[in-house]
């Protein structure tokens, strides 16, 4: 590598995905694109999801109610559009998946499925400082149970004057909690670090000693490499409008592993979109769950949310997920050799990348925690058209993703940053 701006624009010739930035909307200000790199936050929305939630909309004014059953598309079977492509990128079985609700509510699902405190086995191991709606969540949920959260939640923290978290203390203390455990639930990439956990290992861990384990997959989902069937994951929820660019506000999704599909003593918070299908519309007393992760849906879904999803979808399939991951792993390396080279141009420390350096514990997403003058590089990065954002006290995350970010742009902001901090 070399910090020159030729490097970069030769690495974009040489990028073979690099067409598929024409096929989202870049935004721009008085005519000049700006360098997003929130797609950690919120994807860009592709160029094709007007039309398909226009065709929604269409078949919706031609046919009503009927377009359940009508039109080239019908409403019933929409479903079917989502699940293989999800299934691949999260590494599931199509059955396993199913697209409903938005994230933290079907976390409190998901805990009603695989939270059964018991005798002793009564304990929660997470994050501590897990993003703040996991937080609310376990809070909210244990104390529904009648269970105080400071006595049922383990929380894992960092060492002393580290940042990230270390594998070996997480499946020391689900070891050592044993059979006062009861489930494992925790963020398979970390939304301040950026870092990738592993999450085969936390599974294992979590099943020798006897518990449940799940996943939130907010910032992993359409980021890193998931094998969540292989790795023998229980279940695992993900919101859809980050890496996955399916919109503000998009419709989330849920793997739950097929062992459970049909298992009579699972728990759930059931609905009429759950009851199996050929039978649903008789009305029947007695809920049937359908027997795939479908079984978990509770109302109707929105037809033009599933039509925001797919259009991005169908953009992962063609782009190809392996590709999409190699590329992303590039951009994030090839970022870190630039504010490497910064720091090792200063006199006295100036930023400090806590994000992982090893590949397979890092996604897209870089993040600095800034001894000096943090919030004037923030500033001008807004100011120079750079979309980053600012974490207290004083981290600035930032995320070049494969399906429409360049390597050019990557050095247009290492180029600010550095302009800044020398003032140059
Ligand atoms: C790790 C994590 N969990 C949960 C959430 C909350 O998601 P939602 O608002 O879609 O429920 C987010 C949102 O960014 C997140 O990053």
């Amino acid at each position: 590598m070399d910090n020159s701006l030729a490097y970069a624009q030769q690495l974009d010739r040489d990028d073979q995905l690099r067409e598929f930035r024409q096929q989202f909307i870049i935004p721009e200000e008085n005519g000049v694109e700006q360098i997003y790199f929130l797609g950690n936050s919120l994807g860009l929305q592709p160029r094709r999801t007007a039309g398909y939630i226009d065709q929604v909309l269409k078949q919706w004014a031609r046919y009503g109610v009927e377009s359940f059953f009508l039109g080239d598309d019908p409403w019933m079977h929409y479903h079917d559009h989502l699940v293989a492509p999800l299934a691949n990128i999260v590494g599931a079985k199509p059955a396993e998946i199913v697209v409903m609700n938005q994230l933290t509510v079907n976390l409190h699902l998901m805990m009603v499925s695989f939270y059964h405190p018991a005798g002793k086995r009564r304990k929660i191991i997470c994050e501590a400082k897990a993003f703040p709606s996991d937080q609310y969540m376990f809070e909210t949920h244990l104390k529904h149970l009648g269970l105080d959260p400071a006595v049922v939640l383990i929380e894992i923290a960092p060492r002393e004057g580290e940042h990230t978290i270390r594998l070996d203390d997480i499946l020391h203390t689900i070891a050592a909690t044993g059979e006062e455990l009861a489930l494992v639930l925790w963020g398979g990439l970390n939304y301040y670090t950026g870092q990738v956990f592993d999450m085969a290992a936390i599974t294992h861990a979590a099943h020798k000693a006897g518990a449940k384990c799940g996943f939130d997959l907010a910032h992993a989902a359409g980021n890193v490499a998931l094998h969540l069937h292989n790795w023998n994951v229980d279940f695992a929820c993900w919101c859809s409008y980050k890496y996955l660019n399916a919109g503000p506000g998009a419709i989330g999704a849920a793997y739950i592993h097929e062992r459970y599909h049909t298992d009579p003593g699972i728990q759930r918070l059931a609905g009429w979109w759950g009851y199996e299908k050929e039978t649903r519309f008789a009305m029947q007393k007695g809920f049937r769950p359908i027997a795939s992760a479908e079984g978990w849906q509770l109302s109707t879904p929105s037809p033009i949310l599933y039509a925001a999803h797919r259009a991005s979808l169908e953009i992962f399939a063609a782009a190809g997920f392996d590709r999409l991951r190699e590329k992303g792993r590039l951009l994030s390396a090839y970022m870190l050799y630039l504010l490497d080279e910064i720091n090792a141009r200063a006199s006295s420390p100036i930023l400090e990348i806590i994000t992982p350096r090893i590949d397979h514990e890092r996604g897209c997403q870089v993040s600095m925690l800034m001894h000096q003058k943090g919030r004037e590089v923030f500033d001008a990065l807004g100011k120079a058209g750079i979309f980053a954002d600012w974490r207290e006290p004083n981290v600035i995350r930032v995320a070049a993703v494969p399906l429409y970010n360049r390597f050019e742009e990557v050095w247009r902001f290492a180029d600010s940053v550095r302009r800044i901090i020398f003032a140059v």
